[in-house]
């Protein structure tokens, strides 16, 4: 048996804030927010009693409707955030409770922006191995509560969403999971971070050009020993899903894998950098699009605070 992405679910908060919003709170201009990042727009969660757990909830039962599955189907939940709702329990067993998957285990794994790779890795190995039948992987992230709203060089960069992937066995040989690389770096803990909420300064705090460097040559590099891996080159990949944190830094990883932009998945300009959430909403759009088809090679990679990065190849 190998596991498969069987069906997504998004979730994409209804408030928008546009680059020009941005203008009114902070000294920027949509000029420069377009051409160092490719933003345009983010969405926000404004309601305080709205908590990452619901967004991943409603993310899940999108993907559990599609697939046509019950909450009792589920044998697990792995979720992704930064934005937990509470130190504990893990918010996976908050999102347990809300969708009523009385038989799954859950648990929370703290990887930031490099969360699928990792997730579905744990998933599809589960699933190989006989222990799960289906599993749920969600990235569900409010990055508009750990932003500094008077902080230029970071509060433009981020927005709020979630995504979930249904896991499940397939024994179809012509698609499915095929493998992953991971790395990390603790010494780079200093580029990219959040502090504790009762820290003097409990916001993201970032080396913005330490991160860019990092993030290409990384992601590069993830990609490349994923396809050495399965004895497969660039050419043969359809599909890549970058992380979405930063045009310049898809292109650019683009460019060095020398795969040409048609084949190279990007909403970022729609929703900023959600972390945890991006490939997985990019992934739904782009089914949505009619731009993944089964049997297409997908490879999707990540890098966040850490840092730790990684990539996944699939048979859609
Ligand atoms: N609006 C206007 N000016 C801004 C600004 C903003 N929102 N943010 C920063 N600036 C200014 C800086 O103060 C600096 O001004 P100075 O030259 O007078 O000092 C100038 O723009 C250039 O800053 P710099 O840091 O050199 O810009 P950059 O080209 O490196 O782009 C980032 C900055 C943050 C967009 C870019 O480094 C980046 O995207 N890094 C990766 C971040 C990321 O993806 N993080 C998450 C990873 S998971």
């Amino acid at each position: 048996m190998n596991a498969y992405i069987r069906a997504i679910g998004v979730c994409r908060p209804k408030d928008v804030l546009t680059n020009a919003d941005l203008e009114k709170i902070v000294d920027t201009n949509d000029e420069w927010i377009t051409t160092r990042t490719g933003i345009k727009e983010r969405r926000i969660v404004k309601d305080p009693n709205i908590m990452s757990s619901d967004l991943a909830t409603a993310a899940a039962q999108e993907a559990l409707e599609k697939a046509g599955l019950k909450p009792e189907d589920v044998d697990g939940i792995i979720l992704g955030t930064i934005v937990a709702d509470k130190v504990m329990p893990a918010t996976a067993c908050i999102v347990q409770k809300k969708l009523g998957c009385k038989n799954a285990w859950a648990y929370d794994i703290t990887a930031a922006c490099s969360f699928v790779p990792i997730a579905l890795n744990n998933a599809a190995l589960m699933i190989r191995s006989g222990q799960a039948k289906n599993i749920l992987i969600i990235g569900t992230e409010i990055m508009s509560r750990i932003i500094d709203w008077k902080d230029r060089n970071t509060c433009v960069l981020f927005g709020d969403g979630a995504g979930a992937m249904l896991i499940s066995e397939t024994d179809d040989p012509d698609r499915g999971y095929i493998n992953t690389y991971l790395k990390s770096d603790g010494t780079t803990d200093h580029i990219l971070y959040v502090n504790q909420p009762n820290h003097e300064n409990p916001y993201i705090q970032m080396d913005g050009q330490a991160v860019f460097k990092m993030a290409v040559k990384e992601m590069t590099t993830s990609v490349r020993k994923t396809l050495e891996m399965a004895n497969l080159t660039v050419d043969d990949v359809d599909v890549l899903c970058p992380h979405q944190a930063n045009l310049r830094i898809m292109e650019a990883t683009a460019d060095r894998l020398k795969i040409p932009r048609e084949k190279v998945l990007m909403n970022l300009h729609k929703y900023g950098n959600t972390s945890s959430a991006t490939i997985p909403i990019a992934l739904y759009e782009a089914e949505q699009e009619g731009k993944l088809k089964p049997g297409q090679l997908v490879s999707m990679v990540a890098i966040g605070s850490g840092m730790v990065w990684g990539a996944s190849l699939v048979r859609w």
